[in-house]
């Protein structure tokens, strides 16, 4: 069950794996041409390229060709007659993935790991992130991701169906959690939008999640921080706006587990905002002149209440921020994406809500980790935010279109 390949609209699985393989040469690349495309092929298979391209005689006139080489031909022109590849006109021995191919969307296979880009803090790798964490030689101190949500209409990505959505998601943890710092903190947002099957009561399937990771991995459930979204399209509609069962949706959950309660990373000293203009002036006079209890004596108010001063104000746990704002860095990856005819992502974390929980988890020079990285929006955060950071995204045209977001960074090098 572990493992398996969540289902794409488009789906590349149906080709056979030395097609698919093949095609992968060409992702997130304008076009390659075909010495380009014997070096990456030798590569992948180890051989040296002098030997993949060695002619050997041919047919009844026994010329000389490489096979190898034919063969590469071959899958072009196959590719071809299947719409997945196009030669490039004017450019001899160029080929490229086909208008509707690179809207699809290509997953690594399992067990290759790729380096997609790196700066001077980080990693953004083109892989299954089984294949990753498993194997990472420093601690996380903090793992900030959004998972494929169990939707019953799966975005482009593709999900893992409800039934099976809680083990999936342990089984994907699994190993980073055995390589947490002490006190390291993973922050999950996960859909609070999942339905029982034709039903307009929501799936449990949040507090099944919640007690699966700390029953089986001796997490300690911190907070499950409110991400309210003011420009939430309306929905869920067949039980909102059609049947009037629901109310409108504004919020997503993000839920803080941490290994060590009290040695927890987090810290919201590093997350203070500014006092009002009133409680400035409140504490500037000293705070309080008067003495109250509220009626059953609970809360109560004497005079020098809030007088301290202090250096800011500790934020509410439920943080308001939109979807659709956007940054110069996201909006030239985005122009650039689509100049190259790269899908865009269906759904970022808003900037705004990565950079805060970066800031509040995790400590300045420490290992952030994204294992469904997407449009590695938490890398972003980490990055200007002066942490470490790590992530693993499936799908290759994801990390290509991301790459642009982190150029102008120190150390920026692009292998994808
Ligand atoms: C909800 S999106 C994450 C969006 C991300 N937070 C961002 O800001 O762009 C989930 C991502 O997980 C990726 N994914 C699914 N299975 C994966 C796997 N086994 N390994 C790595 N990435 C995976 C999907 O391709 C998708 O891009």
């Amino acid at each position: 069950m572990f493992g398996q390949q969540l289902p794409l609209l488009f789906d590349p699985d149906a080709l056979p794996a030395g097609h698919r393989e093949f095609l992968a040469h060409y992702a997130g690349a304008t076009s390659v041409d075909n010495q380009a495309l014997y070096r990456k092929e030798a590569s992948r298979t180890g051989a040296d390229t002098a030997d993949f391209l060695q002619r050997s005689p041919v047919g009844t006139s026994g010329d000389l060709h490489s096979i190898s080489a034919r063969r590469l031909r071959w899958w072009q022109q196959s590719l071809k007659a299947k719409g997945w590849l196009e030669p490039v006109s004017g450019k001899r021995g160029h080929w490229r993935l086909t208008d509707p191919a690179r809207k699809a969307l290509t997953p690594q296979g399992r067990g290759r790991v790729l380096l997609g880009y790196s700066t001077d803090l980080g990693l953004a790798l083109w892989s299954n992130s089984e294949d990753v964490f498993g194997h990472l030689g420093e601690p996380i101190s903090l793992v900030l991701t959004s998972p494929p949500y169990p939707l019953a209409n799966p975005r482009a990505y593709g999900n893992v169906p409800i039934a099976q959505y809680v083990d999936w998601l342990c089984s994907m943890l699994e190993p980073l959690v055995r390589n947490l710092d002490d006190g390291a903190v993973i922050a999950l947002n996960v859909s609070n939008d999942v339905f029982e099957t034709k039903s307009p009561a929501r799936s449990t399937y949040r507090e099944r999640l919640v007690i699966a990771l700390c029953d089986r991995f001796a997490l300690f459930k911190m907070d499950e921080i409110i991400w309210n979204c003011p420009n939430k399209p309306p929905g869920p509609i067949q039980w909102a706006s059609l049947e009037r069962f629901q109310l409108n949706t504004a919020w997503e959950p993000v839920y803080v587990f941490t290994n060590n309660p009290h040695r927890c990373l987090a810290n919201n000293r590093r997350v203070l905002q500014a006092h009002t203009d009133r409680h400035m002036a409140l504490m500037k006079k000293g705070g309080e002149t008067r003495t109250r209890t509220n009626s059953d004596g609970a809360y109560r108010i004497y005079p020098g209440s809030y007088g301290t001063l202090t250096a800011g104000r500790i934020p509410k746990n439920v943080i308001t921020c939109s979807n659709s704002k956007s940054d110069p860095d996201l909006k030239r990856a985005k122009a650039m994406a689509r100049q190259d005819g790269l899908p865009l992502h269906g759904a970022p974390m808003p900037l705004e809500l990565a950079n805060f929980l970066v800031q509040y988890l995790s400590e300045e020079g420490s290992l952030v980790a994204d294992l469904f990285a997407g449009w590695n929006t938490t890398g972003y955060a980490a990055q200007i935010n002066g942490r470490r950071w790590i992530s693993a995204e499936k799908h290759g045209e994801y990390v290509a279109g991301s790459a642009e977001r982190f150029s102008r960074f120190n150390g920026f090098e692009r292998a994808c």
